[in-house]
């Protein structure tokens, strides 16, 4: 074989054997770079008689050309093969399932629902929502309430209370939200109404009771709000919130400091076959205390009660969304249990309306 041969058959099988476009690139500029093989060759044309530069140089470029075209064409070759590969690694499997948005996957919490339902019921009835702190003075939790000093009706409550200030007061977590009702009308002039939506504490824990819970109080004030108001407002409410055409309500005479006469109420159920159903059965369940708001707390906002009537109330809603929703375990509730939230909860974009339904 000629060195000519020889040099072809060697570089025509590297151009064969390169792997990807980088060590193709090495053949080429080993055989036709500067320095290359064939260059070198080429080269050496000056140095020849004119004749042998006739066929020496003949078959040196023919060698040339030949390299030049096996390059061009494996070059095409790597191109295509690239493109093939990311193709592949790039192909979208269209059968997996769509990953949700955040918005999509968070649950809104039961207790978050409830108050959203709640407040809907009270606002399409024209009340509107207010507020106070947790921490509270014993003034406004009690005293202003009518609990005077030392009544057991203020043990009643297994009150947390802070440590002393150094002027001996003592501020607790309120065990209420009755005291917003002062908060309410020292800042409000009738006619008034609200709700009051709001965490809660006392001393106390089993299966339906946590140290910290939510009630929903209620206060209309005016000159001529009586008992009948109250009845409508409540029966209305059940009937919207549980999503039933009926409930039978009792009023039952009770006790608080703050209302005169004062009421506690049950509601009609069947509690027969492990979950509630309202509207039927035997059983009474007691939802909320209620009555007329006492003379003496509005003198201790500055109402004269010769002038001034209304009536208030005050529900549990951890209760009642454990009755709607047939969660058995009040203390699940504050557990914060990914799985208790991701079974229980609430889709954020589903804003509980009347219109468009409460709980759909
Ligand atoms: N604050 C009372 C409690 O937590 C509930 C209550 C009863 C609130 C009667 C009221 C009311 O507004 O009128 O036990």
């Amino acid at each position: 074989m000629t060195d000519l041969k020889k040099l072809e058959a060697e570089t025509l099988a590297a151009v064969t054997a390169a792997k990807d476009e980088p060590a193709l690139e090495a053949v080429r500029v080993g055989a036709l770079g500067k320095k290359g093989s064939i260059s070198e060759l080429l080269k050496t044309l000056g140095t020849m008689s004119p004749e042998e530069r006739k066929t020496r140089g003949a078959d040196i470029n023919a060698l040339k050309d030949k390299v030049n075209d096996a390059i061009n064409g494996k070059r095409g070759e790597l191109k295509h093969a690239a493109m093939g590969a990311q193709l592949a690694a790039d192909k979208v499997d269209v059968t997996l399932p769509v990953r949700l948005p955040a918005a999509e996957r968070g649950r809104i919490h039961p207790v978050s629902q409830v108050i959203d339902e709640i407040t809907a019921i009270f606002a399409d009835m024209g009340f509107s929502v207010a507020e106070g702190p947790d921490i509270e003075t014993d003034f406004y939790n009690f005293t202003a309430l009518n609990f005077p000093a030392g009544h057991p009706a203020r043990e009643m409550h297994d009150t947390f209370f802070f440590n002393p200030k150094p002027d001996g007061e003592r501020l607790l977590l309120r065990t209420h939200t009755s005291p917003v009702q002062i908060r309410t009308m020292q800042t409000q002039r009738p006619p008034i109404k609200v709700i009051i939506p709001g965490r809660t504490y006392r001393c106390d824990s089993d299966q339906t009771h946590t140290p910290m819970f939510h009630q929903v109080e209620g206060l209309v004030i005016d000159k001529v709000s009586h008992l009948g108001h109250l009845k409508w407002i409540l029966a209305e409410f059940c009937k919207a919130f549980f999503e039933v055409d009926d409930v039978k309500m009792r009023f039952r005479p009770s006790f608080f400091p703050f209302t005169e006469p004062s009421m506690e109420v049950d509601i009609q159920c069947d509690r027969s076959g492990g979950e509630v159903r309202f509207g039927e059965g035997t059983d009474w369940l007691e939802i909320l205390g209620c009555g007329m708001v006492h003379p003496n707390v509005l003198k201790n906002v500055g109402l004269d009660p010769d002038e001034y009537q209304g009536f208030a109330w005050g529900m549990g809603i951890d209760r009642i969304a454990m009755l709607k929703y047939g969660m058995p375990d009040l203390r699940a509730f504050f557990e914060a249990d990914v799985r208790w939230l991701r079974h229980y909860g609430f889709r954020p974009l589903d804003l509980p309306t009347l219109a468009g339904g409460l709980s759909s």
